[in-house]
């Protein structure tokens, strides 16, 4: 397959015959041939003829007719169907099918073709603030990021992983006057166990004592101005913090080191330049002694222009020069293709402005794109945001390790497992639930945490995936032979399984295009079930030839590499045992 993409390989033919019957150019996406809705007794179905029939004058009947009699497609679908308005219906042939999933057997990509356009990437994700411990709320963008950045990679693009820290700004200056006051030393720093604790205690003194804010005040322009002690305790409590963010990675499985830390104080050196930069390009203005940029189109309730300010009147730098700053150092330094934003929907009109003076700048074009990509909250059974039976804020740390508790319940007792492997698989069944009750929603909307439905064992979950798979793995150990190299699609089950196997390329495209895990997600339920519906119905280790035999044991071992590959690329082990 060309395209990796049956709707894709159809739409190109079905390009070919207009092509031929009226000489008539489209794409294949523009054939719009798509799976057909089940039940419909077809597999795909072509649009083109509804929305073409008017640009070349014919009734879209006509043009199907048309499209039908001028089809070179006998290698792939039997003679197509014209159905209603205009619908082409296709159903592929069993021969096509089985050559096809033959084809997959000896292919490690599984029929998906890597990008014939490469960019570089660079994506901001995780991003939690130094000193402070991560919570629930950095699930959603750890998770997720980290899932764009294994999808991507796949895809044959050059991915940058952009941990963009909260590591400077006024809160520094109290926090590092609270180390002093506390008898901490630089190297003393790194081993505060209760960041939150220590963060509150801060706080709370700089809210009630007038002496220590002036202080704090104090120490934040010797921080800025690069004294040499204040920046060593400075780096101290920086580390303390990596150090939890670190064994939070380690837990979590996911790609962030502490060498994609690149966070807001990296861009230091290049915020005079940038401001510099924008006012020479006549895009900044003083508004109550701030300097401040105004994109277009952003207005506050009073329908009075929003502005990023870029310099506060203390001469102090804000968020956004340093986002702005960001967009600079990406585009023009490191000359990536396409920024990419990971953070929540509070923070979507922050982004949307700096991307609009981004492009105002000249530093955004078509060839350096941004995008921001926004997910909703993490809800308790409450409808409201989720937190501890206390009320207090959840922390990330906890929801791992309780996730991994609950899990080692659910694997307890199997006594396959020694002691070690129950330790591991409870590791990849509870750090997976994590991550699929996550990645399973669309990005964009908010879910209910729910321990009971993202550890069971049925339904769309990653428990039930793993199961699944283990299970193929379990009669592949089971069997007298090896996988056979030739498959015959024969049964019902056999086919909607072998149509399925065949569909992941497009599955992961429509995930990547869109930036949307759970069509993944979806797609691997789906070929988890019909694994499951197809080893119902056609016996592997007990076919009665020994070429169905190996045929079957081949499309179990293709079943498995499937899913193995799309948990992987989801961020989710898959144990051989389970
Ligand atoms: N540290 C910020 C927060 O916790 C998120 C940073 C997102 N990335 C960015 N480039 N502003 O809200």
């Amino acid at each position: 397959m060309l395209h990796g993409d049956i709707g894709l390989e159809l739409g190109q033919r079905v390009a070919g015959a207009l092509k031929a019957a009226l000489d008539v150019e489209i794409t294949p996406e523009q054939a719009i041939v798509r799976p057909s809705a089940p039940g419909r007794g077809a597999d795909y179905q072509c649009n083109a003829a509804m929305s073409l029939g008017k640009q070349v004058g014919k009734s879209p009947r006509e043009l199907a007719q048309l499209i039908v009699d001028h089809l070179d497609a006998a290698d792939i679908v039997t003679t197509p169907e014209i159905a209603g308005p205009g619908f082409i219906n296709f159903t592929l042939t069993e021969s096509w099918l089985a050559a096809e999933a033959r084809t997959l057997l000896s292919d490690d990509r599984l029929g998906v073709p890597a990008t014939d356009d490469p960019g570089r990437y660079v994506i901001d994700y995780s991003s939690p603030n130094v000193a402070k411990e991560m919570h629930i709320g950095h699930v959603r963008t750890t998770v997720i990021g980290d899932c764009f950045v294994r999808l991507l990679e796949f895809a044959g693009h050059e991915v940058i992983r952009r941990n963009h820290l909260g590591d400077w700004g006024t809160p520094f200056g109290m926090l590092i006057e609270h180390l002093l006051d506390e008898g901490w030393t630089a190297e003393s720093a790194s081993s505060i166990a209760d960041l939150d604790g220590f963060y509150k205690a801060a706080r709370v003194k700089f809210d009630s004592e007038p002496e220590f804010a002036e202080r704090a005040r104090a120490r934040v322009v010797k921080l800025q101005g690069g004294d040499e002690q204040t920046l060593t305790l400075w780096r101290g409590l920086v580390a303390e913090s990596e150090k939890h963010f670190a064994e939070i990675y380690r837990l979590l499985g996911v790609k962030l080191t502490k060498e994609d830390s690149i966070g807001e104080s990296f861009y230091n050196p290049f915020l005079a330049d940038t401001v510099e930069e924008l006012t020479a390009k006549g895009l900044t203005k003083i508004s109550d002694g701030a300097l401040c940029v105004f994109p277009p189109g952003f207005v506050n309730r009073e329908k009075e222009p929003l502005p990023i300010i870029v310099r506060k009147s203390d001469g102090g730098a804000t968020y956004g020069t340093t986002d702005l700053a960001g967009v600079r150092y990406w585009t023009q330094e490191r000359k990536v293709t396409d920024l990419l934003y990971v953070v929540g929907l509070p923070q979507q009109q922050h982004f949307q402005m700096v991307f609009a003076v981004g492009e105002q700048a000249g530093w955004l074009d078509g060839d350096h794109r941004a995008r921001y990509l926004g997910f909703g909250s993490i809800l308790g059974s409450d409808g409201k945001m989720f937190r501890t039976r206390a009320g207090g804020t959840v922390k990330f740390i906890d929801v791992l390790t309780e996730a991994v508790d609950r899990a080692a319940e659910v694997v307890r007792g199997r006594a396959e497992l020694d002691a070690q492997e129950q330790a591991e698989v409870a590791r990849a069944v509870g750090i997976g639930a994590v991550k699929y009750a996550d990645l399973s929603t669309d990005r964009e909307k908010d879910y209910v945490f729910d321990w009971d439905k993202m550890l069971a064992t049925e339904g769309n979950t990653s428990v039930y995936l793993q199961y699944a798979n283990a299970r193929i793995l379990s009669v592949l150990r089971k069997a007298e032979r090896e996988p056979g190299d030739e498959i015959l699609v024969e049964q019902a089950a056999e086919r909607a399984l072998v149509l399925k196997l065949l569909q992941f390329p497009a599955a992961l495209a429509g995930s990547v295009e869109t930036y949307a895990p759970h069509k993944l997600c979806g797609y691997l339920y789906e070929t988890a079930t019909a694994f499951s519906s197809f080893y119902e119905n056609c016996p592997i280790l007990k076919a009665d030839t020994e070429e169905r035999q190996a045929s079957r044991l081949a499309l179990a071992r293709l079943t498995s590499r499937t899913l193995v590959l799309g948990l992987s690329l989801l961020g989710i082990d898959a144990p051989t045992r389970l």
